[in-house]
């Protein structure tokens, strides 16, 4: 299949064709959602909190991130994959911003990076994508910021968001992801930039939509946020399966004779 490229994500947005992004952090579940025709995937700094268990993004390292960019990478064979810079490699010195992105090209089979912040982060996306590093920018709600915004929280301020988006648009960030948005907002910077906008939280009004998988399959337990939506519930199967592997075993009903040697 035909590599989805940052001019093929531009010409989606300029036919109103939506874009479709998902996350992914494992070579297994990469290849299903490749195969299902995902235009977009997503290493996530979220696999801090869905893989490792932890209670934020903060925790995941840069080393971490290119461990799961690998398998990601290797099992993509259409979907661009984008590869979140973690915390702190987008807030620290350029110089190790732009090494940390160098990393996701050299050592994965990865095509960008994504770092969260608009105006403030313009220097910075602008270094990056000069070095030849593709940058998606990612405005809203910053999850990375948690601590200071003292949870997480809508991000309302349409007059300061839409700023944000162009100034990484003006920076060369090819797309710009919004998360937790009024819908409202979502249309406003929308309407004021041309490249692709991918909400998450940010309702209908955007040229594509992302979610986190383990919530849309239904593999992550507890709170998930009001805009995902659980399309399938895989942790069912999954808990149902082994129920039914340690009973067969326990009865004496696995392995069969046709199941040994
Ligand atoms: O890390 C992540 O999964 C993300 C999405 C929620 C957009 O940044
Ligand atoms: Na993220």
């Amino acid at each position: 299949p035909k590599r989805v490229t940052t001019r093929t994500l531009q010409a989606m947005r300029d036919r109103g064709q939506a874009i479709t992004m998902l996350t992914a952090y494992d070579f297994p579940t990469a290849k299903l959602l490749d195969e299902a025709g995902i235009d977009v995937l997503l290493v996530g700094d979220s696999l801090a909190m869905v893989v490792q268990g932890h209670d934020t993004t903060l925790p995941v390292t840069m080393d971490q991130m290119i461990y799961h960019a690998e398998m990601v990478g290797r099992a993509s064979q259409r979907a661009m994959v984008v590869v979140d810079l973690p915390f702190p490699e987008g807030q620290i010195e350029i110089t190790r911003s732009i090494e940390a992105s160098a990393r996701v090209l050299k050592e994965t089979r990865c095509h960008a990076v994504k770092l969260e912040g608009g105006a403030e982060q313009a220097g910075r996306i602008e270094a990056i994508v000069t070095a030849g590093v593709p940058v998606m920018a990612h405005v809203g709600l910053r999850p990375q910021n948690i601590h200071v915004d003292g949870g997480y929280r809508l991000q309302r301020d349409t007059e300061k968001l839409v700023s944000d988006a162009k100034a990484a648009e003006e920076a060369g960030a090819f797309a710009v992801l919004i998360e937790c948005v009024p819908a409202s907002v979502a249309t406003a910077i929308t309407a004021a930039v041309k490249v692709p906008t991918i909400g998450i939280g940010a309702g209908r009004d955007v040229s594509g939509q992302v979610l986190v998988t383990h919530d849309i399959v239904g593999l992550t337990s507890g709170y998930t946020p009001k805009f995902t939506r659980q399309f399938a519930d895989l942790g069912k199967g999954m808990r149902d399966a082994a129920k039914e592997y340690l009973e067969q075993v326990r009865s004496g009903g696995f392995p069969s004779d046709q199941e040994s040697f």
